[in-house]
């Protein structure tokens, strides 16, 4: 099955009973907490946060989309018929004859429906989550974050999680050698992070 975007996806899991929704949980390492012991339970459900303490109806947290078997084959599209053995060489098939679709450039699109520039951005207004005591601050996980080199305009996307440091200040690290590091020591201090779509993730394999 393709999924034509999040939303749908999260039907699908509830359909098949995958997706746990909780309501009223605080970011202040309670949605780490609870985020932790679903992954520990036999049906390690995915968790979707809603009606977050302090944030609007709607400003949702999603951990453990991805955390088991049944799960991983769905976003992959990979049959859960299959053994194991039976993924792996299904999965080697599908890579041997990748043909990625060339992208359409389009003037508008659903990424577009909420967009804040300059002074009105303000990050704190999404829930960023503080995981574990310990932690330096509130984290989201599994960014997409499209990033321009100024000078090639060579356009890249990767997944970085970023701390939250103030109401337009994130700080990432991205590791050595991926692309987004390339392109920000070609460009230093200039890098642009042109967009970046959050959803947050935090999972333990089950
Ligand atoms: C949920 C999630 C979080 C990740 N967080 C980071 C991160 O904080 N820093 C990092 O360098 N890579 C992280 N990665 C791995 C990169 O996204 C991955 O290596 C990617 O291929 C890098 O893209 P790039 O080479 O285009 O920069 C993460 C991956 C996932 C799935």
């Amino acid at each position: 099955m393709i999924f034509n975007d999040l939303r749908q996806y999260l039907a699908t899991l509830t359909e098949l009973g995958q997706l746990k929704t909780i309501d009223g949980a605080s970011c202040d390492l309670e949605i780490g907490a609870i985020t932790e012991l679903a992954s520990f339970r036999k049906s390690c459900p995915a968790v979707l946060f809603d009606s977050i303490k302090g944030h609007p109806k709607g400003f949702r947290v999603l951990t453990n989309f991805l955390s088991n078997r049944l799960r991983e084959r769905l976003v992959f599209g990979v049959s859960n018929d299959l053994t194991d053995p039976e993924a792996v060489l299904y999965w080697k098939g599908r890579l041997k004859n990748y043909d990625p679709i060339k992208p359409v450039e389009v003037k508008d699109g659903p990424i577009k429906e909420n967009v804040f520039q300059d002074s009105a951005v303000d990050l704190t207004k999404l829930p960023w989550p503080k995981w574990h005591e310990r932690d330096g601050g509130p984290y989201i996980c599994a960014t997409s974050s499209v990033t321009r080199d100024l000078e090639s305009g060579y356009i890249n996307v990767g997944s970085y999680r970023f701390m939250l440091l103030g109401k337009n200040k994130i700080v990432a690290h991205i590791g050595s050698g991926h692309h987004g590091d390339v392109i920000r020591k070609n460009i230093g201090p200039r890098a642009s992070l042109v967009r970046s779509r959050f959803v947050s993730v935090k999972s333990r394999r089950c």
